[in-house]
Order: structure tokens, then C-alpha cells, then sequence
């Protein structure tokens, strides 16, 4: 079957409890339901969060033999990290760039993402929603199973 890589890095595992007024109050868990409830039939979601540099890329290196799309919020990591951008570079489907909040109202250090430089979408400040539409788009991009 299919498999869609999502991930989510640092802090992400605090989704719901982390500054609600600016990620909400639903959780990772609720992110992958709705991840789930999202993809077409016949795909499969596996869901990693890590809060270190080096597992993000040991995941965006397995997807390369084992998923069709990776969907990635990269929190923090987003405006620092080369190592997860060439890790992405090395991957040959489709890449969905989510961000929970609107980045661009917030600090000037949060506008520039290298992640962006490899993501076929980016979907920023739709929440959890987000994450929905990333799925929905692996799928018509991968096609019908
Ligand atoms: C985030 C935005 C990042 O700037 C921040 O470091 C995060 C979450 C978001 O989903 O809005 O941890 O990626």
C-alpha cells in the first residue's frame, strides 16, 4: 500500500498544550486522524515527530525507499536546517510544506524557509487543516491505487 511519511519536528509533540492562541488545541494525535480521514483510499499515513535534527533526516532518507510523499512542518528547523533540505533533495516524490501558523505575521526570523526551496506546496496559517490539504494533494498528485 502506498504510504505517505508525515512529520513534525521540534515542539510539535506539545500540539494542543504549546501556545494554543497560535497553534490551537488539537493535538498530533487529531493531526494524523485527520490525516487519515483526508487520504484516498488505498494510502497509508505513517506519522513521526522528533524534536532532533538527525531522526527528521533518518526518515526523509527511509521514505525514499518506502513512501510516495513526504508531509513535513518542520517547526523550528524550517528557518535553520540545510541538513533536512538536502535530505529532501534526495527524495523523488512529492513534498507538502505545512506550517500551522500564519509565519509571515510573525518574527522576520520565521519568513525564510529552506524547506520551501524543495516543497512542491506550502500550506501556512490554515491550523491543522493544513495538513488535510497536504494529503489531499499527495494523493492526486501520486494518483488513483
Ligand atoms: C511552525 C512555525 C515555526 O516557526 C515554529 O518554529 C514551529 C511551528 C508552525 O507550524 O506554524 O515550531 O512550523
Amino acid at each position: 500500500m502506498p504510504t505517505i511519511m508525515l512529520l513534525n519536528g521540534p515542539n510539535l509533540n506539545l500540539l494542543g498544550q504549546r501556545q494554543p492562541d497560535i497553534y490551537g488545541h488539537e493535538t498530533l494525535a487529531d493531526v494524523l486522524a485527520l490525516c487519515e480521514s483526508a487520504a484516498s483510499p488505498g494510502f497509508d499515513i505513517r506519522a513521526e515527530q522528533s524534536n532532533h535534527e538527525g531522526h527528521l533526516v533518518d526518515w526523509i532518507q527511509e521514505a525514499r525507499e518506502s513512501c510516495c510523499g513526504i508531509i513535513i512542518n518542520p517547526g523550528a528547523f524550517t528557518h535553520t536546517s540545510i541538513a533536512i533540505l538536502d535530505a529532501l533533495h534526495a527524495f523523488e516524490g512529492p513534498v507538502m510544506e505545512v506550517h500551522i501558523s500564519q509565519v509571515h505575521k510573525r518574527e522576520t526570523f520565521r519568513h525564510h524557509s529552506y524547506v520551501s526551496l524543495r516543497a512542491d506546496g506550502v500550506l501556512i496559517g490554515l491550523g491543522i487543516e493544513g495538513y488535510a490539504a497536504a494529503t489531499r494533494q499527495i494523493c492526486q498528485l501520486v494518483g488513483p491505487q
